[in-house]
């Protein structure tokens, strides 16, 4: 049984009066009308909790597990064309990711504390250290150098613990909801 909530239940009695006994033994139709808006109101409140619910932090931290995964993947690949297209969807995937960060995150709060950020600035260092790994394996895809592998596990782990618990948290609380619609609807 459907777990109906009690907004939607008064909604339907007041449009449609339909109440939940109508909508198990009624006519054909009501029961129909019931289900289908059921339907739509949960969709509705989907997007809703979706849209009011995820901040910055979520939605990058989400991001991390999802490219942490496609590495760990290319890592246990064996064969050269599988290890390819799993680099290539990791390299393309961290190289968005960046972009998000220089380009829409690291600027608010630039625009906040002005050029005087060490953490920004130490962050976008790191930054480049992940890209010149990347070029690295990118160059010894056939021959694998796991030394280089390492070392970007290893980096990334600490770039993205400091900005999980720094700088997205910092984000999330100084912009208003309203800015962070807009940030999160750049980054989709
Ligand atoms: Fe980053
Ligand atoms: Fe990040």
């Amino acid at each position: 049984m459907e777990q109906y909530d009690k907004e939607f239940l008064e909604y339907m009695k007041n449009k449609y009066k339909l109440t939940l006994d109508k909508a198990t033994n009624g006519t054909e139709q009501q029961i129909i009308t019931f289900a289908v808006a059921w339907n739509i109101w949960k969709q509705a409140k989907n997007l809703y909790y979706k849209t009011e619910q995820e901040d910055v932090a979520e939605f990058m931290s989400k991001d991390h597990s999802r490219l942490d995964y496609i590495f760990q993947e290319f890592r246990k690949s064996k064969s050269t064309g599988e290890s390819r297209q799993l680099f290539m969807e990791f390299e393309a995937g961290i190289g968005r990711h960046i972009k998000w960060e220089e380009k829409i995150l690291f600027p608010l709060v630039r625009q906040k504390l002005g050029d005087d950020s060490p953490m920004i600035d130490e962050l976008e260092l790191q930054h480049l250290r992940i890209m010149d790994d990347l070029t690295r394996i990118s160059a010894n895809l056939k021959a694998r150098d796991t030394g280089i592998e390492t070392d970007l596990e290893r980096l990334l782990a600490g770039h993205d613990k400091m900005e999980e618990e720094g700088i997205y948290q910092w984000i999330d609380a100084y912009i208003d909801d309203k800015a962070k619609r807009a940030v999160l609807s750049r980054m989709r």
